[in-house]
């Protein structure tokens, strides 16, 4: 998009308050991975769990806790957020940054390998948002699927990964993990899915009533 279209939509749909503005800092200052979504990518997810009414929202990959701020905000005060982060420093920044933007009585952060906590949540989760590491994503789509309900809505971040789906040389784990994730989110029958174009590639999809 024209750069200053997109300044101009996120200025105006996606501005950032200071709890927000902290966390994105926090980034910069220790050394983070500058890998958080954008605003504006915040901002849709936050609608898209208000017009589904979601209240039970699961993430995987807490990050600093950006996402999470973005996802809380947009969910009733009974609402809840469950968001698994495996790295403890990103798992400690997170609950600092949900505690700063007062959505901490509407977060579980699980710390520990989404593979290992997948197994030991119940299921009927309104939204799932996918955004950990790569590799896994095929087990990744297949745990959202278990624990959504019908009807509810599979998020994952990243559906180009800088345009490595479309580099026949990118072999890596990770490139395969993202291909093998949207491969399924397109056709498997259970799931009807789209990508909206936004930042890196954000796949919105229902899981279907059986
Ligand atoms: C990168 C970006 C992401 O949004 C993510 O979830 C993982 C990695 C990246 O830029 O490498
Ligand atoms: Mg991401």
């Amino acid at each position: 998009m024209d750069e200053r279209l997109e300044r101009y939509a996120t200025e105006l749909f996606a501005p950032e308050d200071s709890s927000l503005a902290a966390i994105r800092a926090r980034h910069g200052a220790l050394g983070l991975p500058p890998i958080h979504i954008s605003s504006d990518e915040g901002k849709l997810l936050h609608v898209l769990l208000r017009a589904t009414g979601a209240r039970r929202v699961l993430e995987l990959g807490s990050l600093a806790g950006y996402s999470g701020v973005w996802l809380a905000r947009a969910l009733p005060v009974d609402g809840r957020l469950t968001t698994v982060e495996k790295d403890p420093r990103h798992a400690r920044l997170a609950r600092q940054a949900f505690a700063e933007a007062g959505v901490s009585d509407r977060v579980t952060l699980i710390e520990g390998a989404a593979l290992d906590v997948l197994p030991t949540l119940a299921a009927g989760f309104d939204a799932v948002f996918v955004d950990a590491d790569k590799a896994p994503l095929a087990d990744y789509y297949e745990w959202s699927l278990t624990l959504l309900r019908p009807g509810g809505l599979l998020l994952c971040d990243n559906a180009f990964y800088h345009g490595s789906v479309v580099d026949p040389e990118d072999r890596s784990p990770d490139a395969l993990g993202v291909r093998a994730f949207n491969q399924r989110a397109a056709t498997d029958s259970r799931v009807a899915a789209a990508v909206i174009p936004i930042r890196d590639g954000l796949v919105i999809g229902v899981k279907l009533p059986s």
